[in-house]
């Protein structure tokens, strides 16, 4: 299978200075695609054990990236990473981080109320040619967008878990992203060296309304009984050809965010079979047990 990294990119954005709120999966892959194709990035998050844990694994990940593109020249792979380290910053103020953003990347906890609280205090602060953008899962852009004033700069970036090996970006035009927002959103992306696709805003978009029914039905399946965890994820490694089974890739997702989309749909769609509460999942929620990120899932990890 084909692994593309990028360490500049053809293509060029007029976007240099990013700034990623949330430090967890999702925006420290951000941040380190954002810095390993020379932009200067600035990491938030609430929690600053977070913040140190996403520095130590960006530098290791970027190790891994370093050894493929520089393989015969360890010196470079070195000056690699450390170039790539230095140009990302963290912190836990949100608003002061983003007075200098020309991009503004939302990877926070998927809920609407926590999301809007964060655009309105920024959409006061940020300077106004700043873009904002949102990688929900599942939520709606227009309705994340409808507490700021800057609606036209406003879509969706929707990166795949691990950000710096999977080589999709989903763009979201929201119903008043403006032409110009949307072209920087795709040229940002394909600088990142990202192949991006356009999506409308519509539940899950493209990638997760087919990923996210399939990965519940998978856990339906385990709950009832009708097949063990480890032979569920053989099936469909061996039998379907997928790189990783349905219930590891709930453990990476995490069984939080697995049941934050569930719930947000079910809401929205009640009366949509693939979108019901599943018992077991709210049972491993509710004891913590989040998958990889937490070490125990469907799977108990080192
Ligand atoms: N940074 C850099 N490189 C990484 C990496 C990271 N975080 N994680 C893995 N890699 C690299 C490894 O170095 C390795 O490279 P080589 O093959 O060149 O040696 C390669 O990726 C494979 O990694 P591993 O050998 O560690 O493990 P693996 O072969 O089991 O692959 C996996 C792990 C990359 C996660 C692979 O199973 C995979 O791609 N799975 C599919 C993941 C997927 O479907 N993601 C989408 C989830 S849905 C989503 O994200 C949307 C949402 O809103 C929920
Ligand atoms: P995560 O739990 O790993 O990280 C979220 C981080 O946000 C946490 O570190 C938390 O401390 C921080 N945070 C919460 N509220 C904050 C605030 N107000 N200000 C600053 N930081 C705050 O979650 P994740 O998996 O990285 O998901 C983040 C977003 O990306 C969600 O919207 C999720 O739906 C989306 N997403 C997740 C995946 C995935 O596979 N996990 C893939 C694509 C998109």
């Amino acid at each position: 299978i084909a692994r593309h990294f990028s360490r500049s990119s053809a293509v060029q954005s007029a976007i240099k200075n990013v700034t990623v709120i949330g430090g967890g999966l999702m925006g420290s892959g951000i941040a380190q695609v954002a810095a390993q194709a020379g932009q200067n990035v600035i990491l938030v998050d609430v929690n600053s054990d977070i913040l140190a844990k996403a520095q130590k694994s960006i530098g290791n990940n970027l190790g891994r990236v370093a050894k493929k593109i520089y393989k015969d020249t360890p010196q470079e792979a070195e000056k690699f990473v450390i170039d790539s380290m230095n140009r990302i910053k963290t912190a836990t103020d949100a608003l002061s981080a983003s007075q200098t953003a020309d991009l503004v990347v939302e990877a926070i906890v998927e809920n609407i109320d926590v999301k809007h609280q964060l655009f309105q205090k920024l959409d006061q602060v940020a300077p106004d040619n700043t873009i904002f953008a949102s990688n929900t899962s599942s939520l709606s852009i227009n309705e994340i967008a409808s507490v700021i004033k800057r609606k036209d700069k406003f879509g969706g970036l929707h990166f795949f878990i691990p950000v710096p090996v999977m080589r999709l970006l989903e763009v979201v035009r929201g119903a008043e992203t403006s032409e110009t927002t949307y072209k920087s959103m795709m040229d940002w992306g394909k600088s990142l060296g990202k192949t991006c696709i356009t999506c409308k805003d519509t539940p899950g978009f493209v990638v997760n309304r087919l990923l996210v029914p399939y990965i519940a039905e998978a856990i339906r399946l385990f709950e009832r009984g009708d097949a063990f965890a480890r032979d569920i994820d053989i099936a469909m490694k061996l039998g379907a050809g997928y790189l990783i089974g349905p219930l590891e890739l709930a453990d990476y997702i995490g069984l939080d965010t697995i049941k934050f989309i569930l719930d947000g749909w079910h809401k929205k769609f009640p009366e949509e079979q693939l979108f019901k509460p599943i018992p077991l999942l709210n049972k491993l929620v509710s004891e913590g047990k989040l998958g990889m990120k937490t070490g125990e899932g469907f799977y108990k990890y080192e």
